[in-house]
């Protein structure tokens, strides 16, 4: 079996039996905040795209590249689909010109011509990528691997019980706003950023301890940054809260926990399993150590490269014609209006400070949760605020984008504030700005909240309940307890053993005692 690596989350995966082409991402996603790292975009595509089977794991922008999926990819390969409660994954596809899809049944072994075979496991909860992430686990010739990709399941035993894996391909950066984009004393962004880097790894320690693979491939990370605006967020400048270390940084500290077994692909590295998967030779296009070495030159490099199609992208996104209170009005309120769980998760109102063109005028907006109304800003308290360009509103009204999470919150283009906790009903509303998304948020959320979670697990002085308040993961893996507060190390979220009370997000109370 052979590994090549095509940058970010992607990869080609060639068997005897035919080859799998994963997650092509090449263009910048999220307005055009993110950019593949180290550049892919000179790989020979033509010949990478001219595959049997394609995997596109889930519809966020670094993953699915819809103008690179159009332009280079096989329309003859085909499409081995997750089972998504929605159809937009498949639709898109189609748009693109795709034809020819392989329905997967969640967590089910599926064999394909020549005997490869292979499994998708599909999560989907409305806090799983842009409603849906998933893993592939492929075998062909008794060799296996797993491209967990940025997924993030409660465990990986459904994968252990189809024997043991050679290859394990798992995400270990960051990508997300936190804490980068609040309001916040730089202090206090660098204690959080640190801690949120250190649980990051954590997670990765944990998961790839659960699978125990011969060899751990870092994937799904960190993008780049080329726009001025957006340059500190690459990790080269010193700050131990960035939360975007790369895979040099990953092989520093994977050696501190004894980790040996690590591969590292740059785009173009290809690595052979054989051996019956228990060995591997990987070459690259260049020595890795050397390259992280000169990152810096590598990224001013890029930076100027794609500077003239970074300033064509911003150039469009103005549409001073978009009237963006009627427009958030007609769109937003319908919604609200038959909102019942996330409405009620978030709680109070959220503003949008606009600025305008010139950075001279503000226009605030709020969407009244309680009121279910949007309406100009009234002085009010509100549990969110952000603040954003208001060009990138009237482009997101303009392409009537039903995804703000995949779309202006990845781009980190905004500042955030908040009082209290985090609170992921704020983004899960935003992310189901469609009757369809809307719909199947509050039916999970529904069947959630009614679900039992009867089994009982001992923490030392304490009897907890199994299953985390937050996505079910198994806390007898995940859960650490310092003093009275227990951590599950799947997301990261704090809870207070005595009160039972969610230390990280509303509502999600604990069920615990104290052993006499
Ligand atoms: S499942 Fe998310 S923190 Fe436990």
């Amino acid at each position: 079996m052979r590994i090549t690596g095509t940058g970010h989350a992607s990869m080609r995966i060639d068997t005897a039996a035919g080859s799998i082409l994963c997650d092509p991402w090449v263009n910048p996603a999220y307005f055009a905040s993110w950019f593949p790292f180290p550049d892919n975009s000179q790989l020979d595509w033509e010949t990478l795209g001219n595959v049997d089977y394609l995997y596109v794991s889930h519809l966020h922008r670094d993953h699915f590249d819809a103008e690179h999926l159009k332009r280079f990819i096989s329309k003859k390969a085909t499409v081995l689909l997750p089972e998504y409660p929605t159809s937009q994954l498949e639709d898109e596809l189609r748009d693109l010109g795709f034809t020819s899809f392989f329905r997967t049944r969640s967590d089910e072994v599926h064999e394909l011509d020549g005997g490869l075979k292979v499994m998708i496991q599909a999560l989907i909860s409305p806090t799983d990528g842009p409603i849906g992430d998933s893993s592939l686990w492929v075998e062909h010739d008794g060799i296996r691997v797993l491209n967990q990709n940025d997924a993030r399941p409660s465990d990986l035993t459904r994968f252990n019980e189809l024997g043991h894996v050679h290859a394990h391909m798992l995400q270990f950066s960051g990508a997300i706003w936190y804490p980068m984009v609040y309001e916040l004393p730089e202090n206090a962004k660098t204690a959080f950023g640190k801690q949120k880097r250190e649980r990051q790894f954590d997670r990765t320690w944990r998961y790839i301890d659960d699978l125990k693979a011969d060899f751990v491939f870092p994937i799904a990370g960190p993008p780049c940054f080329l726009d001025d605006e957006l340059w500190q967020f690459n990790d080269i400048h010193g700050d131990e809260g960035n939360i975007f270390p790369d895979q040099s940084v990953f092989l520093t500290e994977y050696a501190k926990v004894g980790g040996t077994n690590a591969v590292v692909q740059l785009p173009g590295s290809v690595t052979e399993l054989s051996d019956g998967g228990r060995t591997q030779s990987t070459t690259h296009p260049t020595p890795v150590d050397e390259f992280f070495a000169n990152k810096v030159a590598h990224l001013e490099e890029m930076r100027e490269r794609k500077r003239p199609a970074l300033e064509a992208e911003k150039a469009s996104w103005r549409h001073p014609e978009v009237d963006v209170l009627g427009e958030l009005k007609k769109r937003i309120e319908p919604l609200l209006e038959e909102s019942i769980y996330l409405a009620k998760g978030v709680g109070g109102p959220v503003r949008f400070d606009l600025v305008s063109y010139d950075g001279e005028e503000i226009e605030s907006i709020v969407v009244d949760f309680p009121g279910k109304q949007v309406r100009p800003y009234a002085d009010e308290k509100v549990r969110y605020r952000f603040k954003t360009q208001r060009e990138l509103i009237e482009h997101l009204i303009f392409i009537d984008e039903g995804d703000w999470v995949n779309s202006l919150f990845l781009s980190c283009r905004f500042s955030a504030a908040r009082i209290g906790q985090y609170n992921e009903f704020v983004y899960a509303f935003f992310k189901c700005l469609s009757e369809e998304r809307l719909q199947y948020a509050e039916g999970w959320y529904d069947e959630h909240e009614k679900s039992v979670d009867a089994e009982d697990i001992e923490f030392g002085d304490w009897t907890v309940q199994r299953r985390c308040p937050h996505l079910k993961a198994d806390l007898s893996r995940f859960g650490i307890v310092e003093g009275n507060v227990l951590t599950c190390q799947l997301h990261g979220w704090k809870f207070d053993l005595p009160s039972g009370r969610c230390l990280t997000g509303v509502g999600h109370k604990i069920r615990a005692t104290k052993n006499s």
